[in-house]
């Protein structure tokens, strides 16, 4: 009897000496999203939580409505309920290193998904999973000086606008660095104006609305996102301009609203970015309480999508 006991007590120190994926425990996982500001945050929102039901992780889910102190507030509940992983797409690049030094603190593993912390320790955080922004805002660059050859217009001056993201986050620095990097070559190219439509439709057309007002002579549109092209497309319109043909607009995402604009010809480019990060999500959750080692980067594939490839890439965009 005493000797089944020790057994007993023995396997159950094992266990918990064990990390919780080895012991057959679920998994639980709190996640911080930045909000629900655009289509692209929709669907990474629905492949985040697809891929947790199927992998049988228990998700806990917040909002932060596009605010780090909602953030900040949802990661440290995280910690009092003490789950096993915490992930989040931090809003801004700064602030974070509070908060993480608590997390670490707690012994609970955070790994960053689509967008980056500017922390300068990087044992904060397990990993950093996600596009390269600066590679994104540099593909629009190269696919507007393709255009404008193409059409022999990069010899004289052309007029860009840019509507940028949410100010401070990691897609609207990066995106602004890699377009910028790009057009510098081509003197003839200026960014004449350049303003936060913070990745919403209704901000992008604002913005757009000023822009129009200010500078009738507008000839290129470069969005840090599709739904801020969507929005200012709109305002194009109600200008009794034709987007798309009055003037040329690259934006980022690649999203279906994006690709129904190109085949209306009203978008003339999206580069891709994308949000189905859920399932590599929940292996590197299951591979850090498993104790394997994961890269500190791992870096997402993506595309460019030009109007004209738009009606037979259509069909099998999933998202
Ligand atoms: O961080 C990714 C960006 O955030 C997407 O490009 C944008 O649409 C979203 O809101």
């Amino acid at each position: 009897m005493r000797f089944t006991s020790k057994l007993v007590s023995a396997l159950a120190m094992a266990m918990l000496a064990l990390p919780v994926a080895a012991a057959g425990n679920k998994i639980t996982l709190g996640f911080a999203q930045v909000g629900a500001e655009s289509e692209w945050r929709t669907a990474n929102t629905e492949s985040i939580k697809k891929a947790a039901a199927a992998a049988g992780i228990d998700l806990k889910f917040s909002d932060a409505q596009q605010k780090q102190e909602n953030q900040i507030k949802a990661i440290r509940s995280y910690i009092a309920q003490k789950v096993d992983v915490i992930a989040f797409s931090p809003v801004v690049e700064s602030g974070w290193d509070t908060v993480l030094m608590e997390a670490k603190a707690a012994k609970i593993p955070v790994i960053l998904t689509d967008r980056a912390v500017d922390s300068k320790d990087k044992s904060l955080y397990v990993t950093f999973m996600g596009s390269d922004f600066v590679e994104e805002g540099r593909r629009a660059g190269n696919w507007l000086v393709g255009d404008l050859t193409k059409n022999g217009m990069i010899k004289n001056p052309v007029d860009i606008v840019e509507l940028q993201g949410t100010t401070g986050s990691a897609p609207a620095i990066d995106r602004q660095k890699g377009f910028a990097e790009v057009i510098a070559k081509y003197p003839t190219l200026k960014v004449t104006r350049s303003q936060t439509g913070d990745f919403t439709r209704a901000k992008g057309k604002e913005v757009m609305e000023a822009f129009l007002k200010a500078d009738p002579n507008i000839q290129v549109l470069f969005a840090h996102n599709d739904d801020m092209a969507i929005g200012a497309i709109q305002a194009i319109e109600e200008a009794g301009k034709k987007p798309g043909k009055d003037i040329t607009i690259v934006s980022i995402d690649g999203v279906k609203g994006a690709f129904e604009a190109m085949m209306a010809g009203k978008l003339n480019c999206s580069v891709e970015c994308s949000p189905l990060l859920g399932p590599q999500l929940m292996s590197a959750c299951k591979d850090v309480l498993a104790g394997k080692s994961l890269p500190k980067r791992i870096q997402t594939q993506e595309g460019v999508f030009p109007a004209e490839k738009a009606a037979e890439a259509f069909p099998s965009r999933q998202y």
